[in-house]
């Protein structure tokens, strides 16, 4: 019989920890304090001693921690901001939204992540900030990113929203988790994220108390004293609920990230001798690897085949993503923005290569031997 397969399983999840997600939701109703809770700043000192980030501000999602960190870095309409062509959008729109330029670097085809020696030959005397984004749970180069944002003077904002838990290693021996390196950190808790709340939310993650103070105010309206507006904010707040469910859920983050890893070493193992028709992810010695997604690369143009034959086969996958930024309606036609660098996008060959033969499989925290087996199975088939 054919197991069922899903991308994620969250109820399979939360069954298991149904009571204390029940007590810490009652906690919060008893009390009714819904906005700004004691949750709230609990869960925000669990969270730094987790990563090791000496502040820690929770924001409504990871799309608000872009921006609010963009905004808290004092950055002029116009200014160019350094950002992956193949990732998620937020950064890019928290960018555009703010007048800023978002200009192109393209990406490693083994790690899907910015490719340092893009960086430089973008620099331009408008060039202000960085984004490097840790795609799919594994750390980008974070050493070279940041002497060559120390050499040029760029704000440093990592987007950290699928690698909580993941760590990078420097040449000095020095480890630091994903979102502790950059001037900020930016997480989401998005459901499907590893570690995940039952609807939106976000937290910012900085080593910098007097940056720490300003990201406050922003996402507070721009207020540090009720009703005292010193500077244009937002209003970007994590919901008290959502922070209590995640309390409960940081202490089980690690062993959600050794579960995905473990299901990773299956598909590693089961898929290792196809090398002629599929890429597997590629784990890099300087960081761990937390697999928020497990993506493969399809050769010879039959990704779309393979994904049609798993469907069929009861087994869903997904494309991260169907395109690269530069190639997105937004960004690619000039009718709608001009506001990009149109040079840069011209050479993220590799980020359109890559939008043409990723595919996503199913990993998540409670896949069990039989569903990977079966995946597995029906990989190799398909190739055979
Ligand atoms: C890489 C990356 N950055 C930012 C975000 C935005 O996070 P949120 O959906 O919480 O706004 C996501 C979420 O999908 C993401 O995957």
């Amino acid at each position: 019989m054919k197991p069922q397969i899903q991308m994620l399983d969250l109820s399979a999840q939360h069954r298991k920890i149904q009571r204390e997600i029940d007590e810490a939701i009652r906690g919060v109703i008893d009390t009714s304090q819904f906005i700004n809770g004691t949750a709230v700043d609990e869960f925000a000192r669990d969270l730094a001693t987790y990563t090791g980030a000496q502040q820690v501000i929770p924001c409504g999602n990871g799309t608000d921690a872009l921006q609010i960190s963009l905004m808290a870095a004092g950055l002029q309409a116009g200014d160019e901001v350094l950002i992956p062509a193949f990732t998620y959008v937020a950064a890019a729109e928290a960018a555009s939204l703010l007048g800023l330029v978002p200009v192109w670097i393209d990406v490693n085809a083994d790690t899907y992540n910015m490719n340092v020696e893009k960086i430089e030959a973008a620099i331009t005397s408008r060039t202000r900030a960085i984004i490097p984004v840790h795609l799919f749970g594994q750390a980008a180069e974070m050493e070279a990113i940041l002497q060559i944002a120390a050499k040029h003077h760029l704000f440093v904002i990592e987007d950290a929203a699928q690698s909580i838990g993941a760590s990078y290693s420097f040449s000095t021996g020095e480890t630091k988790q994903c979102g502790t390196m950059g001037d900020t950190g930016c997480l989401s808790f998005f459901p499907s994220k590893n570690l995940a709340c039952f609807g939106d939310g976000g937290a910012i993650l900085t080593n910098d108390s007097r940056l720490a103070a300003r990201l406050k105010m922003i996402a507070s309206h721009g207020q540090s004293v009720k009703y005292r507006h010193e500077i244009i904010g937002c209003n970007s707040r994590l919901d008290t609920l959502q922070a209590a469910i995640l309390r409960v859920k940081l202490r089980y983050l690690n062993d959600y990230n050794a579960a995905r890893r473990q299901v990773a070493a299956c598909y590693h193992q089961g898929l290792r001798a196809y090398s002629n028709f599929l890429t597997l992810p590629v784990e890099k010695s300087h960081t761990t690897h937390v697999y928020h997604q497990f993506t493969i690369q399809v050769k010879n143009g039959k990704r779309d085949a393979l994904k049609v034959y798993l469907q069929e086969k009861g087994i869903p996958s997904m494309i991260y993503y169907p395109l690269s930024l530069p190639e997105q309606p937004v960004y690619a036609n000039a009718n709608v923005n001009t506001n990009t660098n149109t040079s840069a996008a011209a050479q993220a060959i590799v980020a359109k290569e890559l939008a043409a033969s990723v595919l996503s499989l199913p990993i998540h925290t409670e896949m069990d031997d039989e569903q990977l087996c079966y995946i597995i199975t029906q990989i190799q088939t398909f190739f055979n």
